[in-house]
């Protein structure tokens, strides 16, 4: 695996590779490889020739009060596990390479991003459109891979990618969970046994939802209301509970196909999101 530190040799690369007739397919990420980050990398290698992975802990995502300082980062192993699943490049830029001091642009994607994480992370999305928008022009992938985890930011690529006619294809990944149904994260890290305990309502919410619309169609209200009752029996503080269509995000009166239930939580100081299709096998 070739570990590139440049945009400029991470270009050079792309055009000798797409010279060569052979496809790219990128896993944009920011470290702290989990399972969920592997199982993106596979993908991406059924779909395309060569494999990039991106890993950039991208500064200008993070609001003023959140954990840039702290995100947990592990190049060594990254390198490694990485290498493990066949990666051709692991593309690992300075931030100054990112972002010399003159520049002024973003790309920012709206409507999309004003609900659920939206809402308490203002400027997020547009640091993550920004970043992506920026790696597929140094990597001119032919395909991305992202998880559905973050589905509010692969609705937001999604949006991005159509709005400025890219031709790349945005393949969306399912969520990949713990054993016990903790979605994974890098930043479950930060949870204490108790918090790793408590964060698993999430994942019972998301078994009660499914239970429930598995008899008919069930108005949003009456389930949200039990989903924030069933959280409330942990020590968590509930950001949003929410029902929306997993395209327009936009929120939805009625259980039903295509409507995503999406819940954000802060367990102590962490913040965690986790999100269910309801009707789909995953
Ligand atoms: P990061 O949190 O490192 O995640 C990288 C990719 O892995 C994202 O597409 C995310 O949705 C996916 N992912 C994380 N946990 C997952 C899980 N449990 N199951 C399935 N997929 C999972 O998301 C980012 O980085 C950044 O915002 C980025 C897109 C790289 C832009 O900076």
């Amino acid at each position: 695996m070739e570990i590139i530190r440049t945009p400029v040799e991470m270009t050079a690369w792309a055009n000798r590779t797409l010279a060569g007739g052979q496809t790219i397919g990128l896993v944009p990420t920011m470290g702290f490889f989990h399972e969920g980050h592997l199982r993106l990398m596979r993908k991406a290698r059924e779909k395309a020739k060569r494999t990039v992975v991106s890993l950039f802990v991208n500064p200008i995502q993070f609001g003023a009060n959140e954990d840039l300082g702290r995100y947990p980062r592990d190049f060594v192993r990254d390198c490694q596990l990485a290498e493990g699943e066949g990666v051709d490049v692991l593309f690992a830029p300075e931030v100054q390479a990112m972002y010399p001091a003159e520049a002024s642009t973003r790309v920012v994607v709206s409507r999309l991003t004003d609900g659920l994480c939206g809402a308490s992370r203002p400027g997020h999305f547009a640091g993550v459109t920004t970043v992506v928008a920026k790696l597929f022009h140094i990597i001119k992938p032919h395909c991305a891979v992202f998880g559905r985890k973050d589905f509010q930011q692969l609705a937001v690529i999604e949006r991005m990618v159509a709005d400025l006619n890219w031709d790349i294809e945005i393949i969306g990944h399912p969520i990949v969970r713990e054993a016990d149904g903790l979605a994974m994260s890098s930043r479950n890290v930060y949870l204490s046994a108790s918090e790793r305990q408590a964060a698993l309502c999430l994942f019972r919410a998301i078994g009660h939802a499914r239970r429930r619309v598995r008899t008919g169609p069930v108005e949003a209200k009456v389930l949200l209301q039990e989903v924030e009752e069933l959280l409330q029996q942990e020590a968590v503080a509930i950001e949003y509970v929410s029902l929306v269509d997993q395209t327009t995000l936009q929120p939805q009166a009625v259980f039903r196909k295509g409507a995503v239930l999406a819940m954000a939580i802060r367990v102590g100081a962490t913040r965690l999101i986790d999100n269910d299709n309801l009707f789909e096998e995953n």
